[in-house]
């Protein structure tokens, strides 16, 4: 089953339970949002879920686009994307969880073709401030999918104030063995489909205090779920790399964990800019730069002849078309290559300096200044050259 096709079997299920889709949004938050990138389908409707009624009614489902920085150290083990799309729903005060994850079962078991027995929960286990989510608990019981209780792992925010909830997650087994242990012991099981009931909010002090609504915010990992289904070991061989697959070793010979890296983090790279940001030395340009960069210096490890120039069109417009970006893959094809020539420019004025005796011993925190604000050499950028 390819993602198109998962995507369209999500969405018709929920429609069929009166829920409306909602468009994406872009990976931009709104202005005044102190998140730098949309984390989370939840993310735009968070004004709703604080109780501002949605134009379209209390049941939502979409396909919203995501970005994490937080799992870039991550990024190239089996799970982990730095743009991903989640597929979500939503009760805004309207249904309660266990009807959430009743209906979760279903659609993997029965509309997807998971077997059952390759299931695993999560519930939230309580703490001093809220009880243990008995609901949840008693409704994965009934459906005979075996369940961990945790506390941490089962708590979900968006950040440290404002709307979260204990969650239910489920896992699917991902091991040639039949499962054994359970998520928090053994990785093999992997984390698809969360169900967070939405019901508090954090504030400053810390303390809990109830949303004016109880909702239900669900988000499925798309290409977790495809890569699983399509019996693939890893995100990087579902069927959305195909065209990174089939291009990029043939153009660039570099061993499995590279190769990885440069398919998450270029495309994500180009799926920044098919959103507007441009590369720059603060937030999300920055981030933005650090992926190209990353990528650059793996490619000119041991081949500084390559270059982004190499990239056939189709990589780039696969990639836009794919998210529904209405860009010219020529100017994004334009930005990278101005954004490479730049880091090279970098580089080697770099090295120039870094040459000097006074770089030669250790360096000072005041040489770490000196060379960011004189020079525009970036403190994780001195390091790696003084390591060449
Ligand atoms: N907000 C939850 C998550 O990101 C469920 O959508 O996992």
């Amino acid at each position: 089953m390819n993602t198109e096709k998962i995507v369209r079997t999500f969405v018709e299920y929920f429609q069929e339970r009166d829920h409306r889709r909602i468009t994406g949004s872009t990976l931009l938050p709104p202005p005044g949002d102190s998140v730098l990138f949309t984390t989370s389908g939840m993310h735009p409707l968070t004004p709703y879920l604080e109780g501002r009624p949605h134009p379209l009614g209390r049941r939502l489902v979409n396909v919203q686009r995501c970005l994490r920085t937080t799992d870039l150290e991550e990024v190239g083990d089996a799970t982990h994307l730095t743009v991903f799309e989640m597929l979500g729903t939503w009760s805004l005060g309207d249904y309660e969880g266990s009807l959430s994850l009743d209906w979760g079962y279903r659609l993997l078991t029965d509309g997807l073709g998971v077997d059952p027995g390759l299931l695993h929960a999560t519930v939230y286990g309580g703490d001093d401030q809220t009880g243990p989510d008995t609901a949840s608990l008693q409704l994965w019981q009934d459906l005979g999918v075996p369940v961990e209780l945790t506390v941490e792992d089962n708590w979900w925010s968006n950040g440290p104030v404002g709307p979260c909830g204990p969650d239910s997650e489920i896992f699917l087994w991902s091991g040639d063995t039949p499962p054994q242990s359970t998520p928090t012991r053994d990785d093999r099981w992997v984390e698809v489909w969360n169900h967070v009931m939405m019901r508090h909010r954090r504030l400053e002090d810390g303390s809990l205090v109830p949303l004016p609504q109880r909702n239900v915010d669900t988000g499925l990992g798309l290409e977790r779920l495809a890569s699983l289904l399509q019996g693939q070991s890893s995100v990087f061989e579902c069927d959305v790399f195909d065209p990174w697959r089939r291009i990029v070793p043939a153009l660039w010979p570099l061993d499995e964990p590279s190769l990885r890296l440069v398919y998450d983090h270029l495309r994500s790279a180009i799926v920044v800019l098919g959103d507007g940001v441009r590369p720059a030395n603060t937030g999300r340009g920055y981030v933005l730069r650090r992926l190209l960069r990353r990528v650059l210096t793996v490619l000119w490890r041991d081949d500084p002849s390559r270059g982004l120039g190499d990239l056939p069109d189709e990589l780039v417009s696969h990639t836009l078309d794919h998210f529904r970006q209405k860009v010219d893959p020529s100017d994004v094809r334009r930005l990278l290559l101005e954004e490479e020539c730049r880091f090279s420019r970098l580089l080697e004025r770099g090295r120039q300096v870094l040459a000097r005796s006074r770089f030669q011993g250790p360096l000072k925190d005041e040489d770490f200044q000196y060379l960011h604000d004189t020079h525009g050499l970036p403190r994780d950028l001195v390091t790696s050259l003084r390591q060449e």
